[in-house]
């Protein structure tokens, strides 16, 4: 990330947007800031307020079992209620609450009141099933309504979503399906993607078909027009439009506790086995509906599009829970965004006329790529807002983004935040905050962030540290929970959250995400650990070891590269490279695809056996080695060198 180091441009949100924004330049950003560090509870009560709430709370945060948080303890309520039920109640049922777009064209326009009795109509279907508060329901979903109605009608009965990206693998599905002993999945027959259909229930067949705690497939059917192979088990699977078919459209709303989960979200981690991120209900809740309101600014006539998959965190808080609960009409969309060609975003942004658009950084290097005469024809002047998310945004695409999508008037958010935070964290607020291309700059209200070096004292540049709780942040690891305070909260004595990421602070004291400190990377917006590929490839009977590493790559952010060693006396060629290729496939998905696998004799080690991953970095991107003092066999590097430029 060297090009942001002497990022020096700035750019404030123009007059009008300020006058009207939430959050109305930069003092009242400061002042409400303050207040919020210094008085968290009265700020989050009040945020908490503008929900429902079936008992209020009695306590806002109880710190008594850090780093077990509780907030808003005493309370009851219902977040499937605060989505949608609210809106009806206030008249604003017959808004739309989604314009849904397949890839192939078809469309469909959602109004509050009908995603009410959908979500109803569902939730009556999972009860007749025996489905319980508590039980956990795994969901592998195209982007179609029935995923953000499956999500809703879980939180509706107290049942624990765990969703899982439809990129995954059969053998993803299955180690999520045992972690939590998943006793449903909710799948489709297919999904589209660039004009193919994806094969989903044949994926979700294979994942579990040694799981006997799954005791129910739900299939939604979406390849009327391209039928798709989808052989329903006997006693386990059933249609989805044949049992909502069946049932009523009223489901109360479950009072759930404060600490209730809601949802697990499977995400990597530093070694090979994903854990499962544990969020609950009241909390998140206040979270998810304050971030999007104050940093989207969302207001009654909005027309919000987030391209994010419900797959990822991005989709849970910025397209199903915080969007609803503001009560805005958003664009879904199921497809790819060069389907059928690269002006398929602008067409949809002109279409439904999206006023605020928030997508990832890669698919802004994507655009860049295939060119701008891709907007020609697209009126884009219906957007006031743009954001970011999932990686560092380089300085370019930014102002490319700034350009040609916000034709230089409209505020960028690069918000920075994880799985675990719930919602972000570091964000410029538009109304309030001047923006530095490729800059994440100012914590959101009650976040209190500092940079420190490993003995927890602040510095200019180190390691990212978060002092105070907030009310979405995860709340455990499922079934793990010393591995939860192993992870977040031991780098500096249970003081301080350790998100993983480094940092630095500018002269305005804005704060720049420098990337992971640890062996996660995010590809194209998918969170990696290297070690899961590492894993997948030491099952190989050839392969004596692998490292793997990220490295900077012009669209996708990061790209793996793959070091592997063979054990000796065994071929290391193309068929080998294919059949690790497909074990990836197999176990994570096709988008953890290394860009390059290099067959090594051995690899850089200290004298302890510790791989030196540093070094396979410097060897991968082309740099002059760093220090190669502490390694056990300095002539390894070399070899490597040579091989790799040459290979
Ligand atoms: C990275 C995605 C720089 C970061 C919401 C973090 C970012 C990880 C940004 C979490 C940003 C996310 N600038 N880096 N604006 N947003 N990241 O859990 O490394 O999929 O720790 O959550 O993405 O990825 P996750």
């Amino acid at each position: 990330m060297e090009s942001v180091s002497h990022e020096h441009r700035k750019f404030s949100p123009n007059a009008d947007f300020v006058k009207n924004a939430h959050i109305s330049g930069e003092e009242a950003y400061r002042k409400l800031y303050e207040k919020s560090l210094q008085d968290p509870e009265a700020f989050w009560a009040e945020a908490a307020d503008e929900l429902h709430w079936f008992k209020k709370w009695d306590t806002v945060l109880d710190d008594s079992e850090a780093p077990f948080f509780k907030w808003f303890e005493g309370s009851r309520t219902n977040l499937s209620y605060n989505c949608l039920d609210r809106h009806v109640a206030e008249g604003r049922g017959d808004k739309v609450a989604i314009h849904w777009e397949g890839e192939p064209g078809d469309a469909r326009d959602i109004s509050y009141a009908q995603l009410l009795r959908e979500v109803c109509r569902f939730a009556n279907v999972l009860k007749t099933k025996g489905i319980k508060k508590g039980d956990r329901i795994a969901i592998y979903l195209p982007m179609v309504p029935e995923l953000a109605v499956a999500v809703l009608a879980c939180a509706r009965i107290g049942a624990v979503h765990s969703v899982v990206f439809a990129g995954f693998s059969a053998d993803s599905i299955r180690d999520r399906v045992l972690d939590s002993e998943t006793c449903m999945v909710i799948t489709g027959d297919g999904g589209y993607r660039r004009g193919k259909m994806l094969e989903l229930k044949k994926i979700v067949d294979e994942g579990v078909a040694d799981c006997g705690c799954v005791k129910d497939v739900i299939v939604v059917k979406r390849g009327e027009e391209h039928p798709v192979d989808c052989p329903m088990q006997a006693g386990r699977d059933s249609w989805y439009h044949e049992l909502v078919a069946d049932v009523s459209d009223e489901c109360p709303a479950e009072e759930m506790e404060a600490e209730d989960l809601l949802f697990l979200l499977y995400t990597s981690g530093t070694t090979g086995k994903p854990k499962g991120i544990m969020h609950t209900t009241a909390g998140y809740q206040v979270y998810s509906y304050l971030t999007s309101k104050y940093v989207f600014d969302l207001k009654p006539d909005d027309i919000y599009w987030c391209t994010a998959d419900v797959g990822w965190i991005t989709g849970h808080t910025y397209i199903v829970y915080g969007i609803l609960q503001n009560g805005v009409t958003q664009v879904m969309y199921e497809g790819a965004p060069n389907h059928p060609d690269e002006g398929r975003f602008w067409e949809i942004v002109d279409k439904y006329k999206v006023t605020i658009f928030y997508t990832a950084p890669t698919a802004i290097r994507a655009f860049m790529k295939w060119g701008d005469h891709w907007l020609d024809g697209k009126d884009l002047s219906s957007l006031r807002l743009l954001g970011t998310v999932g990686e560092a945004i380089n300085p370019e695409a930014w102002m490319w983004y700034h350009k040609m999508i916000g034709g230089e008037c409209c505020p960028i958010v690069d918000t920075w935040w994880q799985t675990e935070t719930g919602g972000h964290m570091l964000t410029p607020l538009p109304g309030a905050t001047p923006t530095k291309p490729g800059c994440a700059t100012v914590p959101f209200f009650g976040v209190e962030p500092a940079i420190l070096n490993d003995e927890g004292e602040e510095v200019p540049a180190g390691i990212l540290a978060i002092k105070k709780p907030w009310p979405g942040m995860l709340r455990g690891i499922y079934g793990d929970p010393q591995r939860f305070k192993d992870t977040y909260w031991s780098k500096w004595g249970g003081r301080y959250y350790f998100p993983g990421d480094g940092a630095r602070r500018d002269e305005d004291g804005y704060i720049w995400i420098l990337g992971r400190v640890d062996d996660v990377v995010n590809v194209s917006g998918h969170r990696i650990g290297t070690a899961e590929l590492e894993s997948v490839f030491v099952e190989h009977p050839d392969v004596a070891e692998s490292a793997v590493v990220g490295i900077p790559h012009d669209i996708k952010g990061t790209g793996l590269i793959a070091f592997v060693t063979v054990i000796e006396g065994r071929a290391h060629d193309d068929h080998l490279r294919k059949e690790l290729v497909g074990m990836i496939d197999k176990s994570i998905g096709k988008f953890a695809r290394p860009d390059r696998i290099l067959f090594s004799s051995d690899l850089p080690k200290t004298r302890s056996g510790k791989i030196m991953r540093r070094l396979l970095r410097d060897i991968a991107e082309g740099k002059e080695l760093g220090n190669t003092t502490t390694l056990a066999d300095p002539s390894v590097v070399e070899t490597l060198q040579k091989q790799y430029s040459e290979a």
